[in-house]
């Protein structure tokens, strides 16, 4: 393990910590009506996970020189809303209607806790709580930013087609890339994105680091398809087989196992030239950690 590697993983469970925090802070408080909404918020919010979007985002803020005395009220409540707004729509994605899915994080999925209406109603609030964070930020631009990357032309967009190309034989490769960009690329780049614009980084870099977000985005998913072939169960936290049980258009469906494995090491070192600025950056590390993931 190089000393590059000990300081990524020093960063990531640092700031693992931080999402946290920022999340037990700006989640309504359990002892306020309605109460058993506030508890499948913080149950489904607070159940772990990696924190990756918002990392990203404080990540990027960093790597375009944002101020760290400025942290506190730009990149701070983003990264909430960003990890809320992702909760929500891993809440959504497992009801019976979606994927039917009964674990999550490691502990039952939220319908299957609360009730399929309080899962609804808690995705929803989740949804809310993070556009008035986002809008905390004093910036319009990252409010735009998030509406964009989950409405009808990022995740949104990518769900539903997910939903309409269940158990059809002819998905295409087009199709899958399609489904994948939008559904989870859109978030992870967006996520990237806010970091950089809440730093206000030049244009040149903006541009750089939304390719960025955008391969390591699509790779997350790809590498999320394998998983749920060759992943293990404990370590995921979610049931394995979830894909074949719903004949989801996968990339390993479409184009097999070993061109998926390639295709999402091919997008990883693109992604890595694009952040080649200097020896080692938080930004490469993340690239490499997604392209290894085993959860
Ligand atoms: C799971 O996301 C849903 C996908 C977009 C594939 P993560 O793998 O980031 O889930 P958590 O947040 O770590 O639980
Ligand atoms: C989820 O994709 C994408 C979103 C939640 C937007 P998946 O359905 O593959 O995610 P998992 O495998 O349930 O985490
Ligand atoms: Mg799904
Ligand atoms: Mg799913
Ligand atoms: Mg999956």
């Amino acid at each position: 393990m190089t000393v590059a590697t000990v300081d990524g993983i020093e960063y990531l469970e640092k700031n693992r910590l931080l999402v946290e925090d920022l999340l037990r802070r700006f989640l309504p408080s359990e002892d306020a009506k309605p109460q058993s909404l506030h508890r499948a918020m913080r149950y489904s919010t607070l159940a772990g996970g990696k924190r990756l979007r918002p990392i990203l985002a404080l990540a990027a803020y960093q790597y375009c020189g944002g101020r760290p005395e400025n942290a506190e009220s730009t990149i701070y409540p983003a990264m909430a809303a960003l990890e809320m707004v992702h909760t929500y729509s891993l809440i959504h994605d497992d009801l019976p209607c979606m994927d039917d899915d009964d674990l999550r994080r490691g502990i039952p999925t939220c319908h299957k806790k609360f009730g399929e209406a309080t899962a609804v109603l808690a995705g929803d609030a989740l949804h809310v709580v993070a556009f008035q964070l986002m809008a905390q930020t004093g910036s319009p631009q990252a409010v735009i930013e998030l509406a964009e990357a989950i409405g009808t032309g990022g995740m949104l967009g990518g769900q539903v087609a997910d939903v309409e190309a269940e158990g059809r034989p002819s998905n295409t490769e087009q199709e899958v890339e399609y489904i994948h960009t939008h559904k989870t690329g859109m978030l992870i780049r967006g996520s990237v994105r806010i970091g950089a614009l809440l730093a206000n980084a030049d244009r040149e870099t903006l541009d750089r680091l939304t390719a960025y977000g955008l391969k390591i985005g699509l790779a997350f998913q790809i590498i999320d398809d394998i998983l749920d072939i060759e992943g293990d169960q404990r370590k995921l936290g979610k049931q394995v087989g979830s894909d074949t049980k719903n004949q989801k258009a996968t990339y390993p469906g479409v184009i097999g196992m070993p061109a998926s494995k390639e295709k999402a090491s091919r997008l990883i070192d693109q992604a890595l030239a694009l952040v080649d600025t200097d020896d080692d950056n938080i930004l490469k590390f993340l690239a490499r950690f997604i392209g290894q993931r085993e959860n």
